[in-house]
Order: C-alpha cells, then sequence, then structure tokens
C-alpha cells in the first residue's frame, strides 16, 4: 500500500517516468548487469532509509526488454559485524559455469567480497570471508586504502579482475588481478596508471573508480570514474588501445558523457553481443530539497556502445527504446528567422527530438524546451559552429539548483549537419549528437506550466530540413 509520502515522490513533477530509478530513497551506480535465463537483471547502489548516500545495499531489477523494469527484493544487504558492515559497495556480476556470482567492495576498510545465488539471482549467499582483504603490500601505504569496485571477466580459462584505486598525490590506478576460482587472487600489476600532472587533452583526477574493460577486439577500451579529491565534479573517462602483455597502451582518450551528472557507468555485454552501458545521473538540485522530495538519482537509459575508426566510441540509445515512442509529429523545412524562431505547439515532459539541422551551419541555432511564456524559465540547447560546441544554457527563476552552462566539444567535418537526439524526461535531459557526443543534465523548471517548445537561430534565417517529437510512454504503467 502506498504512503502518503510515496505519494509525494511519485507526484514530484521533477520525478523522471521512462527512466529506471528505486520507488524512493536514494540509487547511485548500477552494478551487476548481467543478462540470464532471457532477462536482464540490474543492480543498482541503494539505501532504503533515505534520500542520501548511506547504509549501501543492492537494489535488484529485472527487464525483459531493457525499457519496462520490475523491482525486486534487495539483492545485498551490509552483514552487522560482517566486513560489509558499512556498506555493500559497487561491483559486477559473471556467471561461473552456470553460477550466478556477484564481486563486490566490503566496507570499511574497503576489501572485495564474492556471494553466490542458487535461485536465479534473487537471494544471496556471501562468502565468510574477503577475497581481497587488503591492497597488494607494495603499494598499499600509496592508495590510502581506497581499492574497490571488481570488474571481472573470464579470459584463456582464467578470472582477471581489475581494481578502482590511487597512488597518492600522483594520479588514478586500476590494479589488475587473475585467479583460477574466483576465490584466491594473484596481484599481476597495474592495467593503467593515471598522471594527475597532465592536463591534456582532460585532467584525469586523482582517484580511479568502477573500471570497465571491453573487448573489442584488435583494441579494448578501459572505462573509469574520475573522482577529482576534493573539488567536484565528477565525470567518466575512456582510453582505447592495444591490450598487450596484460597492460593497456592507450592511443586514444575521452570523456565519456559530459554534462557533470552522468558517474560511475557499467557496461553488460548482452547475448547479441552488443555492449549495452547505463550509468548514474546524479540530481542538480541541493541535498536538503532532495531529502525534502524522497530519493536521489536515476539510471541513465541504456546506451549501445560501440567502436569507432578512430578510437572514440559511438553512443546511441538502444534500439529498444523506439517502443516508448507514442504520438509522432513530423515537420519538414521548418522556416526559422532570428526575430521569430518558431514555437511549437507540443506541450510534454516525456519526449524523444530528432532533429536535423542544415550542413555548414554559420550561426548559433538550437532548441528552447521546458520554457515558460514569458521566456523566465527556459533550457536552451545551442550549437556554437565557431567554437565547435553543443552547449545548455538553463535558467530558472525559482528555488536554488544548479544552472551552470553545460558543453560538449563537437566537430562537425565540412557538409555534416548537425543532428540531435534528445530525450526529454521530465528532469532529465539526454541528448546525443551525431552518435559520438552525449551531453546529460538535469532541469527542475520552477513552474509546472514551463513546457513550451521553440526553435530558434541566432543570427541568419534556417531552413531546418527535418524534425520529429514523440510523446514517451511511462514504463511504469
Ligand atoms: C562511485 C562509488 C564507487 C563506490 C560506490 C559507493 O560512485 O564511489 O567507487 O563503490 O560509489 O556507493
Amino acid at each position: 500500500m502506498l504512503t502518503n509520502r510515496d505519494t509525494q515522490v511519485l507526484q514530484d513533477p521533477h520525478r523522471p517516468a521512462f527512466h529506471f530509478l528505486p520507488e524512493k530513497h536514494w540509487m547511485n551506480d548500477p552494478n551487476g548487469l548481467i543478462q540470464w535465463k532471457g532477462q536482464y537483471h540490474m543492480f543498482y547502489q541503494y539505501n532504503p532509509h533515505g534520500a542520501f548516500h548511506g547504509t549501501i545495499h543492492w537494489g535488484h531489477a529485472i527487464s525483459r526488454d531493457l525499457v519496462h523494469w520490475e523491482y525486486l527484493p534487495i539483492a545485498l544487504a551490509p552483514t552487522p559485524d560482517g566486513v560489509d558492515k558499512d556498506g555493500c559497495w559497487s561491483g559486477c556480476a559473471v556467471n561461473n559455469n552456470g553460477a550466478p556470482t556477484l564481486l563486490y567492495t566490503g566496507v570499511y576498510p574497503q576489501v572485495q567480497c564474492i556471494a553466490t545465488s542458487s535461485d536465479d539471482l534473487l537471494t544471496w549467499q556471501k562468502h565468510p570471508h574477503p577475497v581481497i582483504a587488503a591492497p597488494p603490500p607494495e603499494i598499499e601505504v600509496h592508495t590510502g586504502g581506497e581499492i574497490r569496485d571488481p570488474f571481472v571477466w573470464k579470459e584463456k580459462d582464467q578470472w582477471y579482475m581489475l581494481l578502482g584505486s590511487r597512488i597518492e598525490g600522483a594520479g588514478g590506478l586500476i590494479l589488475l588481478y587473475r585467479s583460477e576460482d574466483l576465490l584466491h587472487w594473484e596481484y599481476l600489476h597495474p592495467l593503467l596508471t593515471g598522471d594527475a600532472n597532465q592536463m591534456e587533452p582532460f585532467w584525469t583526477g586523482t582517484m580511479w573508480e568502477c573500471p570497465n574493460f571491453i573487448d573489442f577486439g584488435e583494441k579494448r577500451t578501459l572505462i573509469i570514474s574520475v573522482q577529482e579529491h576534493p573539488a567536484k565534479p565528477l565525470f567518466a573517462a575512456y582510453f582505447t588501445g592495444r591490450y598487450e602483455e596484460e597492460r593497456l597502451m592507450p592511443e586514444t582518450q575521452d570523456i565519456l558523457v559530459h554534462g557533470n551528472y552522468f558517474y560511475a557507468p557499467q557496461v553488460m555485454r548482452a547475448a547479441d553481443e552488443r555492449y549495452i552501458m547505463w550509468g548514474w545521473i546524479q540530481e542538480g538540485r541541493n541535498h536538503h530539497q532532495s531529502l525534502a522530495a524522497g530519493w536521489n538519482g536515476v539510471m541513465s537509459l541504456p546506451i549501445h556502445i560501440s567502436l569507432l575508426a578512430d578510437g572514440k566510441l559511438r553512443l546511441e540509445p538502444v534500439e529498444e527504446l523506439k517502443a516508448l515512442r507514442q504520438e509522432h509529429y513530423h515537420f519538414e523545412n521548418l522556416h526559422i528567422t532570428p526575430e521569430a524562431g518558431l514555437p511549437l505547439d507540443i506541450q510534454s515532459d516525456s519526449l524523444e527530438i530528432e532533429i536535423q539541422f542544415p550542413a555548414d551551419l554559420k550561426t548559433e541555432a538550437g532548441l528552447i524546451l521546458r520554457a515558460s511564456l514569458d521566456g523566465q524559465d527556459q533550457t536552451r540547447i545551442i550549437y556554437e559552429p565557431a567554437a565547435q560546441q553543443l552547449v545548455i544554457h538553463r535558467s530558472n527563476p525559482g528555488p536554488e539548483v544548479d544552472i551552470d552552462n553545460q558543453s560538449a566539444p563537437l566537430t562537425l567535418a565540412p557538409g555534416e549537419p548537425l543532428s540531435l537526439r534528445i530525450f526529454l524526461d521530465h528532469s532529465v535531459l539526454e541528448i546525443f549528437a551525431n552518435h559520438r557526443t552525449c551531453l546529460v543534465s538535469r532541469i527542475y523548471p520552477s513552474h509546472e506550466s514551463s513546457h513550451h517548445m521553440a526553435l530558434f537561430t541566432q543570427h541568419n534565417p534556417l531552413i531546418i530540413p527535418r524534425l520529429d517529437i514523440w510523446n514517451l510512454k511511462d514504463i511504469w504503467e
């Protein structure tokens, strides 16, 4: 039965309707993503005691289609007096010859734990002892005890594990271990070591969390989540290169998703061989507002990732999301002028938009979303050809929420039109640009009536060749 409190959570106008999130309270990282007997299982960092990070459990949900989810009972809870008494932190799931197995970090101190299930992932039996009880002795003092988020895979009959860590004062670090049986682990060496003094092409911070290692054949990609102690914000990045003598030789590196809300992604290998990624999307309202709202954190849409010829990742929402499309609005050759812009008579806060701009844009142009009639409340998605970047400008006159501008570099080849696929789900905004750049943001309009949309161009008139908009279904109905 729903309590008044739950009703309030569900009626929050900022609560997403087609993204996965728990019924209430706090969530962060996706964990243990695995396809098992035809169903997708998603576990996630969850606090059943409130909308704040604490007493971390593993929440659990299943889906048959990557879109609709069903909640299952909590999978892992801290054991009083156990090595995970202060929390069951992030980790992964593997199929060990038919035995579903979770590897995760117990705190404090940070140790690596294992649990198995004999009822198709519903309940879990923890192994009584950690499988890795301390950092490797040769670097223990340099890690500050931070060693976590096991990522495990099998290769040539051996199990391998990656752990996120750091060398204090030097940079992030990913450690590589090997095992025959998932229980006894031998530390090999770092898979990759970061350099906190290196500023280009971007700073990779001082601590690396949540590693994922993706096998693209000739090349492999390591995804890390960068913690920039002590300053926020957090972001995820990746390195692509050759895997030689069990070390990654990076040739390309980039930021995975722009916008400072998307963090701690995890990648699942689906039975059809797709690599599908989810990330935790953080809130843009402050701690007190989230506590009052009764929920905090949402999962990104499932994103199909693949490797482009230049070593960068192609990021695309999975095809299955098209099942959410309802009323469809199609427009061609829309004329817009700097004076008038073009208001669109579609008012919804659950939308998918596909828009193509003319090639070789010379003027800043874009879309206005979630606008009030007086324009005080509004979010602008702008492409800036001179700076070759995609920018989000948010203005909300209401209560204190994050409205800093956000941007993502996007260089278009001559003749290549800007093509945006935008998902708006109440406070969540995900933009996929030209299949290769992803920018994620949060917006909290002050008025529920701020639903207006328009196209605009800054300097020259424009003709928009194609625009498609769909209302999207609520996944919980
Ligand atoms: C990333 C992270 C992980 C850790 C978990 C704790 O967001 O800090 O490194 O395991 O969250 O909830």
